[in-house]
């Protein structure tokens, strides 16, 4: 029994978006992610840290959630930038149901219990959101998002997983960044990075937590192994 996470899976079998396009980075992923899932067990927890499907709705993300649900163990998603078929929890959990996914369940808005870890998350915070109109509202919305996540540990040590990166060469979302140190969170895990990007992670300890990039492509599509 183990907690796993992996970011970035970037699924495709409706979509017709392999991203085989950027290279062999991503030859053959969906086989090499089917590889490693496969040796997952019921008994273990799988973190999808965001940018699971390109399916722009549900419909067109059916056949990617088939596909992980296959896989025996727990599945907790939370929300990438290009999780287009994201809708309420509400709904998306009424999806799963009609169709029989049992394996599949989200981080927003709540916490999950791992043994003694609280496990928090939220989609975060990046630079490209600098740019787009309504920052500030929405970046409001994001810090409130991971705080109530947070909250919701009561008091657990908490592992705390984000699609963006808080922190990167040359940028930092200084609000996320006071709100996992507020909560002490002990481990912070994001995704969003690939190809040339990834040069520019920052990983290891800032304060009380430390910091890892686990976009699939950086992974070599292996989940990271977070504890036992
Ligand atoms: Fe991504
Ligand atoms: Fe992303």
């Amino acid at each position: 029994m183990a907690l796993y996470a992996i970011g970035d899976l970037h699924l495709s079998l409706t979509a017709n978006k392999s991203m085989e396009v950027f290279g062999p980075a991503w030859e053959k992923y969906t086989s090499r992610i089917e590889d490693s899932l496969g040796r997952l067990t019921a008994a273990d927890t799988l973190i999808l840290a965001g940018d699971t499907s390109w399916g722009i709705d549900l419909s067109e993300a059916e056949a990617d959630f088939r596909f992980l649900d296959r896989f025996p163990c727990r599945k907790l998603l939370i929300k990438g930038n290009h999780d287009y078929w994201w809708s309420t929890v509400s709904k998306m959990k009424a999806f799963f149901e009609e169709r029989g996914f049992t394996t599949l369940d989200f981080l927003h808005n709540n916490c999950a219990f791992y043994g003694d870890y609280a496990l928090c998350g939220t989609r975060g915070w990046f630079l490209e959101e600098d740019q787009k109109p309504h920052n500030a509202k929405v970046l409001n919305r994001e810090v409130g998002r991971l705080e109530t996540s947070l909250k919701a540990a009561e008091g657990c040590p908490i592992l705390c997983f984000l699609h963006y990166p808080p922190l990167y060469q040359g940028y930092e979302c200084p609000e996320i960044l006071a709100v996992l140190e507020k909560y002490a969170v002990v481990q912070c895990c994001y995704g969003h990075l690939h190809g040339p990007a990834i040069r520019r992670r920052l990983e290891g300890m800032r304060g009380k937590t430390e910091f890892s990039l686990i976009s699939a492509d950086y992974l070599g599509f292996i989940p990271k192994k977070i504890c036992e």
